[in-house]
């Protein structure tokens, strides 16, 4: 363990050095939970985002892609349960003043002990939790005598729950004003706007409506960079279904995630599903697909079947009905129906997915060259389709034609992928840079590109090097991209 939290925070820093990720308002000392993604993670994320949009909206017929505001109306999140029950049990130690999620405190704890010892108090925990006994949690970290990383005492407060969502003010002045939040999901987006797109679309049951974009908690305790944060981003896809079909689809949605997060070079054997004991109160059936982040195994994305609960709490708040009316019952012999439709939801962070590929990508490599020495680099081995930058495009030197020729190929290549050109410094020096962002060709113009129209590929996770045809190049990155 301790050798992966030392690679972790190397993972951390080379976000840093290599413009992956920045601290938010850094020059300000920063502010917790919140980060800005640089130039390469900026790239990086949108890659990741378009192929979560495209296998979503693209790849299924019945599913369309919408961009709901994250301003609401403020009911909304009454209907929806947060106001009410969007909270964590937390806890605060009387001496160091710091606030915990309860599940962490004792997650935390859990680690500390044997794998028996630890997984009965999780079960304990567990327990606890769905039976929301705040009492009995507290008794929990007493008897175990649960310290505050900070003060190392045991002086702590009852167990009390804490809402997560941001509120603000809107409208200028203060009479007219009223209290809104910023959306803690964007999947209410979707459920206020599921007539909308069922009529304008004329969607038919089954179909789903899919979104990325930002959402807010107060995380309280906010920590694992970009694991757990105030500001992130989720991707998200409700799916409408006939009632009673719910767990059909729900099976069929479990499968199609993990599936999907092998589909982008995520290995089968570092995700895993958990079942989730305590439900959220809007679900009949939910789970996590986990992966074994470098501090152990987390959840990745949530597969929810939410029931008919959020389209009948909002028919119930806005008076309006909310209803489908299913021909196709009435082909199959069963009298026409109108219904509520119940949902199975899949939910992703954009920002975990993004430290999950960075995690599995990050690899230090040491070996002996042939004069005895040793040699080491650090290369990010993004899968190429998501990678960054495609392609780096190198003259070897900045004379005799070299630079016109790559100028060319630049101009060839760079309406079809991302390409980065670099003149400067000696090539070995070229070639770490591009490792350490990812980019997973890069190609050398020399002299003998002149003569004989060929340029040397270096393949980034072999360091292997062949001699191609110029012409060659663009048709062998869009197909190892495709
Ligand atoms: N609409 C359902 C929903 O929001 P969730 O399990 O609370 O469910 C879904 O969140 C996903 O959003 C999680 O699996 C995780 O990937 C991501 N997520 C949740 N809270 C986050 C946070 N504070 N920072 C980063 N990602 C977060």
């Amino acid at each position: 363990m301790a050798n992966e939290i030392n690679n972790f925070q190397e993972i951390i820093s080379h976000c840093k050095e290599y413009g992956f990720i920045f601290q938010s308002s850094e020059l300000y000392d920063g502010l917790s939970a919140v980060y800005d993604y640089g130039q390469m993670g900026a790239q990086l994320k949108k890659n990741l985002r378009d192929e979560w949009w495209k296998s979503m909206t693209q790849l299924h017929d019945n599913i369309v892609g919408i961009d709901a505001a994250i301003f609401m109306h403020p009911t909304v999140w009454k209907a929806s349960g947060h106001v009410d029950n969007f909270s964590d049990p937390m806890i605060d130690n009387k001496d160091s003043n710091k606030r915990y999620r309860v599940d962490h405190l004792i997650e935390a704890y859990s680690e500390t002990l044997d794998k028996t010892a630890g997984e009965a108090i999780l079960i304990e925990m567990d327990r606890l939790l769905a039976a929301d006994d705040l009492a009995g949690l507290k008794t929990l970290i007493d008897n175990n005598k649960i310290k505050c990383i900070i003060s190392k005492t045991c002086n702590w407060t009852d167990v009390r729950q804490f809402n997560l969502m941001f509120s603000t003010q809107i409208g200028s002045v203060a009479e007219e004003s009223d209290t809104i939040y910023l959306r803690p999901e964007t999947a209410q987006g979707i459920f206020v706007n599921f007539l909308n797109v069922q009529k304008t679309g004329r969607m038919k049951i089954p179909f789903g409506i899919a979104q990325t974009g930002k959402a807010f908690r107060n995380e309280i305790v906010a920590r694992q960079f970009i694991f757990r944060m105030r500001e992130f981003e989720q991707m998200e896809m409700q799916f409408f279904v006939r009632p009673g079909t719910q767990m059909e689809w729900y099976n069929f949605w479990k499968e199609t995630r993990k599936k999907w997060h092998e589909s982008i070079g995520i290995p089968a054997e570092k995700l895993r599903y958990h079942d989730h004991v305590k439900l959220a109160h809007y679900a009949d059936a939910a789970l996590d697909i986990e992966f074994e982040f470098p501090f152990g195994w987390k959840e990745l994305e949530g597969i929810h079947s939410r029931t008919d609960f959020d389209l009948t709490q909002h028919a119930t708040y806005s008076k309006k009905k909310i209803q489908y009316f299913d021909n196709d019952l009435n082909a199959e012999g069963k009298p026409y129906g109108n219904y509520t439709p119940f949902v199975v939801e899949t939910s992703v962070g954009l920002d975990r997915l993004f430290l999950t590929v960075i995690s599995l990508a990050y690899t230090e490599e040491k070996w002996n060259k042939e004069d005895g020495t040793e040699d080491s680099r650090v290369v990010m081995k993004i899968p190429a389709k998501i990678a960054p930058i495609k392609l780096a495009i190198l003259p070897l030197l900045k004379k005799d034609g070299l630079p016109e020729i790559a100028s060319q190929l630049m101009h060839d290549c760079k309406q079809q992928f991302h390409c980065f050109y670099e003149e400067k410094d000696a090539i070995g020096k070229r070639y770490r840079r591009m490792d350490a962002i990812g980019t997973p060709f890069c190609v050398t113009i020399d002299h003998q590109t002149k003569e004989d129209n060929t340029v040397t590929i270096r393949y980034r996770d072999t360091m292997l090097q062949e001699r191609i045809n110029f012409a060659d190049v663009k048709n062998l990155v869009i197909n190892a991209c495709s």
